[in-house]
């Protein structure tokens, strides 16, 4: 474990077997159809690289970076496309794939502009924090619903750092508080 961690929130074996299940669910659900994962980068770039390798039926990547407008890490109900998906998705089943909801305006922008463009939205999260939802967002797929902790690693950073760590770990307050 680094030093800015003060505990392992969620260990591999558990990302893994989360990871499994969720898996397992998406390929009953879309059994026979033609899917479209879109990676939310960047924090979902390495949750999502490990859920498509499980995924067994056609999958297609696709990409989209998006920031939620607002100061500091107060995110507010619009969002700002820095990066856009590359292929028409309008009548396209399409899967979100995210880290983590936290208020969920950044989710439920997404969704709602997506179903403008005329896709079968549904979502995936490997992460929840129920406790600051500000928007209610219809979430099909849900892996761990984890208390209000500073988390990172397995994509989640802090300012842009340890999204390389293979485990979500608690940073130490000291890191971010200075
Ligand atoms: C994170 C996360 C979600 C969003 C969730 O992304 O990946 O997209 O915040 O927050 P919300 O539910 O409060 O809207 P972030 O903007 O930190 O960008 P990143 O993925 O590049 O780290």
């Amino acid at each position: 474990m680094i030093d800015a961690v003060k505990e392992i929130l969620i260990d591999e074996e558990t990302i893994r077997k989360t990871v499994n299940d969720l898996a397992k669910r998406i390929n009953e659900d879309y059994k026979g159809k033609n899917l479209v994962l879109l990676i939310i980068l960047k924090g979902s770039s390495v949750f999502a690289s490990d859920l498509a390798r499980k995924l067994n039926m056609d999958v297609t990547l696709e990409f989209m970076q998006v920031s939620s407008y607002g100061s500091g890490s107060v995110s507010s109900g619009e969002i700002k496309i820095l990066k856009d998906a590359q292929i028409d998705l309008n009548g396209r089943d399409v899967l979100i794939a995210e880290d983590i909801i936290d208020s969920g305006n950044t989710l439920n922008a997404l969704v709602k502009l997506l179903q403008k463009r005329g896709a079968n939205v549904e979502i995936c999260t490997l992460l929840s924090k129920p406790s600051r939802r500000e928007v209610q967002v219809d979430v099909k797929y849900t892996g761990i619903e984890i208390p209000d902790e500073f988390v990172v690693g397995y994509g989640l950073d802090y300012a842009e750092k340890f999204r390389q760590l293979p485990y979500i770990g608690i940073l130490k307050r000291e890191v971010y508080t200075n």
